[in-house]
């Protein structure tokens, strides 16, 4: 499926983003990852757990039951499943047949986030989640806040296309957060097993409309902009301000700030968007999830619009490639690497099972 392979859309074998943190509590939380329905709640002893929110009886949704302690019990006939996804009650039998039992998912809880891995279980390796460290998370001074999880009709691949190509900055986001020079300065690339990383240095570069909030200086400034992507679905960002080399306070830091994007799959053609930042006070992180909203609106605006374009056509034609589509390209082909790694174990072990069947 554009832009991959037909049948593909999205690695399951990785870390994703299910939810924040502060989202997960007593009530059940529906959500859909990679085309499932997931359930996510707080167990009483606060353990986060994430299973699956389909009943195997009558297909009812979970997310829209009760709980029953740490168990979930069906809203339509009552059958009952504990927070392993094992069934613990039938209401019209007294013996449990050993097909009745739901999914649960590896879950991990990691700085803002819950970090769900929706492909095989024994391959849910912790140590691919990125570090906090090495998304900035921990940085001394900086203040981290969860904004926004937002339902984007549009495929996951058009968000993650989207951050990979910081060009749309002074355009897209004119009013804001970019100016022209975002284009128009060349990108430094770096890749490693786990992300694909990008950097623009601009040198007496002007302030982007919103960078000019927090300060009276309105001359050019030497500024960062930056992007970590770690496959599957995280976006770690950082911007920088500082004062330019010919300034009297030259290299001091006028502003910094981290913003991480998450984009996990809802469906094929929509998804989950989580997107937080920190920043040097309250006082700023409050107002830049004022400020911020507007852009973000803008993303989701693009990416929905892209997305009735693209199913709609009866005939897609190629894109258009240009030297700055080279990152998001490059990510595109590691998540179809990914898929057809994940492909090529299935077709394996598929054909394992057959060499077992008797004949
Ligand atoms: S559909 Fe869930 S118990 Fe019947
Ligand atoms: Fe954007």
């Amino acid at each position: 499926m554009y832009p991959f392979t037909p049948g593909s859309y999205a690695p399951r074998n990785g870390w994703y983003v299910a939810a924040f943190v502060e989202e997960i509590g007593e009530p059940l939380l529906s959500r859909w990852i990679l085309n499932q329905p997931v359930v996510l709640y707080r167990k009483a002893d606060g353990t986060a757990v994430a299973v699956e929110g389909r009943c195997p009886h009558r297909h009812f949704p979970l997310g829209e039951s009760k709980r029953v302690g740490d168990a979930i019990q069906c809203g339509y006939h009552g059958i009952t499943f504990d927070a392993a996804g094992k069934c613990t009650f039938v209401p019209s039998q007294t013996n449990i047949p050993g097909v009745y039992a739901i999914r649960s998912y590896p879950l991990v809880e990691r700085g803002l986030w819950e970090w769900i891995w929706p492909g095989d279980p024994d391959k849910a390796d912790e140590s691919l989640i990125p570090t906090m460290d090495e998304i900035g998370f921990t940085l001394p001074g900086m203040i981290p806040g969860a904004f926004y999880a937002m339902h984007v009709k549009g495929r996951y691949q058009l968000l993650n296309d989207n951050l990979l190509d910081l060009t749309h900055l002074g355009y897209l986001h004119s009013s804001s957060i970019g100016t022209p020079d975002d284009a128009a300065t060349a990108e430094v690339r770096d890749l490693d097993e786990r992300r694909l990383s990008s950097r623009r240095y601009m040198r007496d570069t002007p302030q982007p409309p919103l960078h000019t909030e927090h300060t009276d200086y309105r001359g050019p400034v030497d500024r960062i902009s930056g992007m970590d992507f770690y496959f599957p679905g995280f976006h770690s960002g950082i911007g920088e301000q500082r004062y330019p080399r010919d300034h009297a306070r030259a290299d001091e830091i006028i502003n910094t700030s981290r913003v991480w994007h998450a984009v996990t799959p809802a469906t094929r053609t929509t998804c989950n968007y989580f997107f937080s930042m920190s920043a040097t006070s309250q006082e700023r992180l409050d107002r830049a999830k004022i400020t911020l909203k507007p852009v973000l609106d803008e993303d989701s605006f693009a990416t929905e619009q892209i997305e009735k374009i693209i199913t709609t056509l009866d005939e897609l034609p190629p894109e258009l490639m240009l030297k700055s589509d080279t990152t998001a390209v490059q990510g595109r082909r590691i998540l179809q690497a990914m898929m057809d790694k994940e492909k090529a174990e299935r077709e394996a072990s598929a054909d394992k099972e057959r060499a077992h069947e008797p004949v």
